[in-house]
């Protein structure tokens, strides 16, 4: 018998940090990087191209099925959707707000499924997202929880969001913030919550090089 791919899953609200953290642990540890809230931005993206409505959940289950996308490992990470490039349109706000939209219908969750089990790949993976640790990869080797304050999460968003020149108000991001963690959180399919036995993390008060230092511990690699 072969000892299973290794798997530490990094999930959490957005804004704890987990993007930039979870992709530094992979490159560190030399694991493979699963973005799975990229592909949930992918599909809103496909189905406004597509002219698809956010509220058919057949039709979004079948165009979750037919996604053709390719996430590429360059120095400044590519997502191609269909051959496009789709990086600048899947950070926006309204993009993420819309995947959250479409991450409630479980139908799409299921039909993404198996995509996302295919990162699972030598010599390891680690996993972003939402349930990760609850539902993609439940025997995953090491479980974290990455959070913090709903202020600190807006304020680092808001941060972000102005360094790639997209403009925002903080008030705004806080309330979209809080909106999507609710929706996230009170879903009824694979909502948003620690998988038992995982490491809470709360990076509220840790400079991102902690946050993965924090991370690299549970692996035991630090
Ligand atoms: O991590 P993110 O902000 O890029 O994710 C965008 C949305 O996608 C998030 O608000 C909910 C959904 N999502 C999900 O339901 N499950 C995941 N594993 C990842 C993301």
């Amino acid at each position: 018998m072969h000892d299973p791919i290794p798997v530490l899953t990094i999930d959490g609200p957005s804004g704890a940090g987990k993007g930039t953290a979870a992709r530094a642990v992979a490159a560190r540890l030399g694991w493979n990087f699963l973005d799975s809230g990229a592909i949930y931005r992918a599909l809103a993206v496909a189905a406004m191209d597509r002219g698809v409505s956010c509220e058919d959940e057949i039709a979004l289950e079948a165009l979750a099925h037919s996604l053709d996308l390719v996430f590429e490992a360059t120095a400044v990470p590519r997502a191609l959707l269909w051959g496009a490039d789709i990086g600048d349109r899947i950070v926006t706000e309204e993009c993420g707000n819309l995947a959250s939209k479409l991450a409630a219908f479980p139908l799409v969750r299921r039909a993404l499924l198996d995509k996302q089990r295919g990162f699972r790949r030598p010599p390891g993976l680690v996993a972003d997202g939402r349930d990760m640790g609850t539902v993609v990869f439940p025997d995953a080797l090491y479980k974290v929880f990455l959070t913090a304050s709903a202020e600190v999460r807006a304020h680092r968003r808001y941060k972000q969001l102005k360094e790639k020149g997209i403009d925002v108000s903080l008030a705004n991001l806080t309330e979209e913030i809080e909106e999507r963690d609710r929706r996230d959180r009170e879903r009824a399919t694979a909502p948003l919550r620690a998988a038992d036995g995982a490491i809470v993390i709360d990076s509220s008060a840790l400079s991102v090089e902690e946050a993965i230092q924090a991370c690299l511990a549970v692996v035991g690699s630090f």
